[in-house]
């Protein structure tokens, strides 16, 4: 009991948010972990989810030689055709293509942009820095990497330099987001950072503007929220991303 209330202190505080909510007067006040704050704004049964455009912010270009063609395809040959794809600039310059990581049945999907330098390495998201901040996020809602949880990215070749992925090199490689979502068939997605929110909720989006609301991917619920490496550079914005998560988990009810 102990040792489990130490490991919850442990991971709020490796997000930054220990001990803001321990009570005073309370006799909590004297315990070493930290009740999780209740959901900012919890959706009600009657809720209705937002129906924002399940397109594309850019539409695939169809006659485009390196278009890509992931319809159908079974978990292996998916890997396989990521592995292996040459559909736009960003495999120029990749070492490993990173198709994404973890329970392929799922009910959370959790998008981040793209890989980065040690991702692109090991072929597996999230590793670096950036990632050990997303194991802590989940554990912060007793979620963990490979268990109900699946992991991936907008794009699946590292972009030079980790600068953002262009519009076109996203629409490029939707199609294996797509066919992962579909194969996942995940309750609920939650979109880590502008452009994987944009890549799931198509048009320009604003992190702050659309956080706390429950939207929408081909009828499949979307919470947006703060990408770790924001998190990394922005702590204080770190309450805000624990928040959403709690909005996530209590949307599945
Ligand atoms: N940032 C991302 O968006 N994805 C990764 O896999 C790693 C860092």
């Amino acid at each position: 009991m102990v040792g489990a209330m130490n490991r919850r202190a442990a991971i709020l505080r490796e997000m930054g948010l220990a001990p803001v909510w321990r009570l005073r007067s309370s006799p909590a006040a004297e315990r070493t972990d930290v009740e999780a704050p209740a959901p900012v704004s919890a959706p009600q049964p009657e809720q209705q989810q937002e129906r924002v455009r399940p397109t594309l912010a850019v539409p695939v270009p169809s006659s485009a030689a390196g278009a890509v063609v992931a319809a159908g395809l079974d978990w292996d040959t998916l890997e396989s055709a990521i592995r292996e794809c040459r559909a736009c600039r960003l495999h120029e310059r990749r070492n490993k293509a990173v198709p994404g990581v973890g329970d392929r049945q799922a009910d959370w999907l959790f998008v981040g942009e793209g890989p980065g330098a040690e991702e692109d390495q090991r072929g597996e998201p999230f590793v670096g820095q950036a990632g050990k901040l997303l194991d802590a996020m989940l554990a912060a809602i007793g979620l963990a990497r490979g268990r109900n949880v699946y992991i991936a990215n907008a794009v699946k070749c590292r972009p030079p330099g980790n600068r953002t992925p262009e519009a076109d090199e996203i629409a490029t490689c939707q199609p294996y987001l797509e066919r992962q979502i579909e194969l996942i068939q995940p309750r609920i997605i939650v979109a880590l950072g502008r452009p994987a929110a944009q890549t799931l909720l198509g048009g320009e989006v604003k992190i702050n503007a659309v956080r706390g609301r429950l939207l929408d991917h081909g009828g499949i619920p979307v919470v947006v929220t703060y990408h770790p490496a924001y998190l990394l550079r922005n702590p204080h914005d770190k309450a805000k991303a624990w928040e959403d998560l709690c909005f996530a988990r209590a949307s599945l009810g």
